[in-house]
């Protein structure tokens, strides 16, 4: 908690000390109030003096209204300082996350990024808020009330010195036991965020499969466990309130006995009991504010530590000091001294700490203007492959190169911008066709993103879309199919000229002609793009089709993350028997061994029958 104060206190220190300020203004008021209220009696009501009660009700109204005054202020600077800086720390805490690596991501999950983000950072903000408000006041009311009780009479106030000590120990002893439930409740809450992230967004699986009760007793579980420690913390704080109230009141009997015998003797006053009784009632309530405010720091330090791991997690990819890499040029290409577009040396990964490889020792090269095709069943880690290329992720050993330098060595936007990757699951986000596109190039012109539409083979279904290129998209690209929503992502990779294009998995959803139409606008692309004196288009294809890799230049086959095969289709059915097997399941032995790709009907017949 102080270790996210003293990061984003810096702008608000003045709230920090105007706030506690005017609270201590108040509590002076506070204090006095039992003073006067004892005069109000003795000299007033003692003597029957109208007059005088009067002018003392008006005396205490005034110092009610001067001391809400200051407690304005003081709510209001509390309300700038956490309000604030908990959108100072929900910033920071969303700059962070963005800069995470995939392999953060994985570590923390989604829903716990969302709970700290929204829950955590509001339990600081109470907390912040609370400081500013109560941390003051209530300390000091409580000794400022013992100290003028004290100073009225010494004997009355061993009452004081019991009952006080008394109310203290069983908040200690109850705190104590309370506190690490809070933690666990935290993290409850976290499963519940997940449940619920899960269940609603997979809401239509769930449906078809009839999982309805299944996730619904799941969610009960968690919900439940939720709820038994929330009660536990309820049970054990459940005994504070008639015991402060017990001690409260016998303490209030005891002075009444005891001021009574010395009111009798002529040593104290009525009005003097009168205050006695309602310093006694102000020390003890403080002391349940006191401890209200305990609970509220205890779980906003259990936050804030949440937000701080997040903080202090520092992504582990990062380009610092990397130097833009120059391209290749042209001529390069033509004089055959350009560098490979892809290589990987011996590339190994595993996620998080995981001792098994996921990939082993991948090994391949593919040069300017190629294609390699990646297939494999699966979990056998194309994805993971191709994701090392983008560097979404680093390798443990081995190296991967792009157009010969070491991904390391890019620097990420420079990277990221040569490297047009699709992922296997399209995302679209709320907005435009056209503010889905330009995530490359902000800058794209409209013949830009029709070109690219075109290659995807989406022109046409946007064409037909009475606001075309501000058509709207739904969160997650609903209002669009499957391979629509394919269609737009692969467009999207394309604008900006990417020189590596890599689609994994990205033709699933749509049929063999529009998938076998896309590769040859790819493949058009990238010989026109030769041709006019750019760089020729390199493409990765992940697949489970061979039809979608049996041109490629270089097919490389994946097996539980190893290499099983790499060369080209002739070459795989001689040498590789996972190839074969993989070929013999989707296409007849004839269009095997024919040349060319099968005819994309016979193949679609053959993916029917399936
Ligand atoms: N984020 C992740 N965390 C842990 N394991 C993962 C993650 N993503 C994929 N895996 C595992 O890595 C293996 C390869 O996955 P992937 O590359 O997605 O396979 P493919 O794309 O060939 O279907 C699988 O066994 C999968 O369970
Ligand atoms: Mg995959």
């Amino acid at each position: 908690m102080l270790e996210l104060l003293r990061r984003f206190s810096g702008g608000f220190r003045r709230y920090f000390i105007i706030g506690p300020a005017c609270k201590l203004l108040e509590v002076f008021f506070d204090l006095l109030t039992p003073l006067v209220i004892a005069r109000m009696i003795d000299e007033g009501v003692g003597t029957h003096d109208a007059g005088l009660v009067l002018r003392y009700g008006a005396l205490l109204i005034g110092m009610a209204v001067v001391g809400m005054c200051f407690t304005l202020v003081c709510q209001k600077m509390a309300a700038l300082a956490s309000q604030g800086m908990g959108t100072q720390i929900r910033s920071a805490l969303f700059r962070r996350i963005n800069e995470f690596s995939y392999a953060e991501l994985d570590r923390f999950g989604t829903p716990s990024l969302i709970t700290r983000i929204t829950n955590d950072i509001n339990q600081v903000q109470l907390a912040v808020a609370l400081g500013v408000r109560q941390l003051i006041r209530w300390p000091f009311l409580a000794v400022g009330s013992m100290c003028a009780a004290l100073l009225i009479d010494l004997k009355l106030g061993l009452v004081f010195l019991i009952s006080t000590p008394l109310i203290g120990l069983v908040f200690w002893l109850v705190m104590a036991r309370c506190v690490p439930y809070f933690k666990q409740m935290q993290a409850k809450l976290d499963r519940i965020g997940l449940i619920t992230r899960e269940g609603l967004s997979g809401m239509r699986v769930v449906r078809a499969f009839v999982r309805e009760d299944h996730e619904r007793e799941r969610f009960r579980a968690a919900a439940y466990e939720q709820s038994a420690v929330a009660i536990a913390v309820g049970k054990l704080s459940s005994v504070l309130n008639p015991v402060t109230f017990l001690v409260m009141n016998l303490g209030v009997c005891a002075i009444l006995w005891m001021g009574g015998i010395q009111v009798d003797t002529g040593v104290l006053t009525q009005g003097q009991v009168m205050a006695f009784v309602n310093y006694m009632t102000q020390t003890l309530l403080s002391i349940v504010y006191v401890a209200n405010l305990v609970v509220v720091f205890t779980k906003a330090s259990a936050s804030a530590s949440r937000v701080n791991d997040v903080l202090d997690c520092e992504p582990s990819i990062t380009d610092d000091g990397n130097e833009p890499v120059t391209l290749p040029s042209a001529s390069d290409v033509e004089r055959g001294t350009a560098p490979a577009a892809l290589r990987m040396d011996g590339a190994c990964f595993a996620f998080g700490d995981a001792e098994v490889n996921t990939l082993d020792r991948v090994s391949l090269t593919l040069q300017l203007g190629q294609t390699l095709g990646v297939i494999g069943g699966t979990g056998s880690g194309k994805s993971t492959l191709v994701s090392l290329i983008p560097r979404l992720y680093d390798v443990r050993s081995g190296s991967v190169e792009v157009m010969g330098t070491d991904v390391r060595r890019w620097p990420l936007d420079q990277l990221r911008h040569v490297v047009g990757i699709v992922p296997q699951r399209a995302s679209l986000l709320s907005g435009t066709i056209r503010s889905n596109l330009t995530w490359r190039d902000a800058k794209a012109t409209d013949d830009e993103l029709w070109a690219a539409l075109a290659i995807a083979q989406a022109e046409d279904f946007v064409r037909k879309l009475p606001q075309g290129l501000d058509a709207p998209v739904e969160a997650g690209g609903k209002n669009f199919s499957g391979g629509q929503r394919q269609r737009l992502t692969i467009a999207r990779a394309l604008v900006g000229n990417p020189l590596l294009l890599i689609l994994d998995d990205s033709a699933s959803a749509l049929d063999f002609k529009t998938d076998a139409a896309l590769r040859r606008a790819i493949h058009q692309r990238s010989v026109e793009g030769a041709a006019g004196g750019a760089l020729p288009l390199t493409t990765v294809i992940v697949s489970q089709r061979v039809s979608s890799v049996r041109d490629a230049d270089l097919i490389c086959v994946m097996s539980h993350g190893s290499v099983a095969g790499l060369g080209t289709h002739d070459e795989l059915l001689a040498s590789c028997p996972l190839y074969e097997e993989i070929c013999l399941s989707q296409l007849k032995r004839e269009e095997l061994e024919g040349a060319g790709a099968a005819t994309p009907g016979q193949a679609a017949d053959k993916e029917a029958a399936e």
